[in-house]
């Protein structure tokens, strides 16, 4: 019997579009209570250090009127961390920021940088916070994870997303390896970014990732079929993948 496979949805370009006119419509947090009703069973917002989306305010808001776990993506840094604090989501995923990407291009070296990343996991966990790490499927990646405390890893699917033909076969093998990886190290396994309704049954498929987080293909897709249509289109063809896996 397969596990079930959650469905976070990341309302981060419904801020872009607000922000767009500097005012208050479309507002995220109507998107997440819309994302609710569709069957999301998370929310997920990142708020990058220059704010082009997300805001601070909004990370309150979503913490206080949206009844989903929160999981809030940031950067390892001073800054976010005393903001995760305060606000006391359900969960972090750190991940690797640099101000010029235009989206977040790559996973976290946690293996380079685990000195500076386990005091920031264990003060985010002894506030009753999930730690996740946004990397790459790479075994020292993983054992990296494991070895600091983190509790989760998200692997990126960007370049599964990207490639096609047997480029892109490359890619979910190793995927699927890291994921089965992460149950030896008790790691629990998400995946995300750049999932469309074409690319996510493989991914919805390998039975040991237990989360996806689904943002700019959604948002978008909304523009045509609206926020819960598509949420909805999305969940169907997870759970189909999942089902005959
Ligand atoms: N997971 C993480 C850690 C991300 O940084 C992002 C992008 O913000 C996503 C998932 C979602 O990616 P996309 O918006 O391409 O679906």
């Amino acid at each position: 019997m397969n596990q079930s496979l959650r469905l976070g949805v990341n309302i981060d370009h419904v801020a872009t579009v607000r922000n767009a006119r500097g005012g208050v419509h479309p507002d995220p947090v109507r998107a997440a209570l819309a994302a609710m009703q569709a069957g999301a069973d998370g929310i997920t917002a990142h708020l990058r250090e220059d704010r082009r989306h997300i805001r601070d305010a909004d990370m309150d808001r979503l913490k206080a009127e949206v009844p989903l776990p929160l999981n809030f993506e940031m950067a390892a840094t001073d800054e976010m961390v005393a903001i995760a604090l305060r606000v006391k989501p359900h969960a972090v995923c750190l991940v690797p920021e640099r101000r010029e990407e235009v989206t977040t291009e790559g996973g976290l070296d946690v293996a380079g940088r685990q000195s500076v990343l386990k005091p920031i996991v264990a003060r985010l966990a002894d506030a009753g916070i999930r730690v996740s790490m946004f990397i790459a499927a790479d075994a020292r990646q993983l054992e990296a994870s494991a070895a600091i405390g983190a509790a989760v890893i998200e692997l990126h699917t960007g370049a599964y997303c990207e490639h096609h033909g047997s480029e892109r076969a490359a890619e979910l093998q190793r995927i699927t390896a890291a994921a089965r990886l992460s149950g030896k190290l008790g790691l629990e396994c998400h995946a995300g970014h750049g999932l469309s309704y074409d690319n996510v049954g493989a991914i919805a498929a390998i039975p040991d990732v237990r989360e996806l987080n689904i943002g700019h293909f959604l948002i978008g897709e909304a523009i045509f079929v609206g926020l819960e249509g598509a949420i909805r289109a999305m969940r169907r063809r997870m759970d189909e993948a999942r089902s005959s896996s």
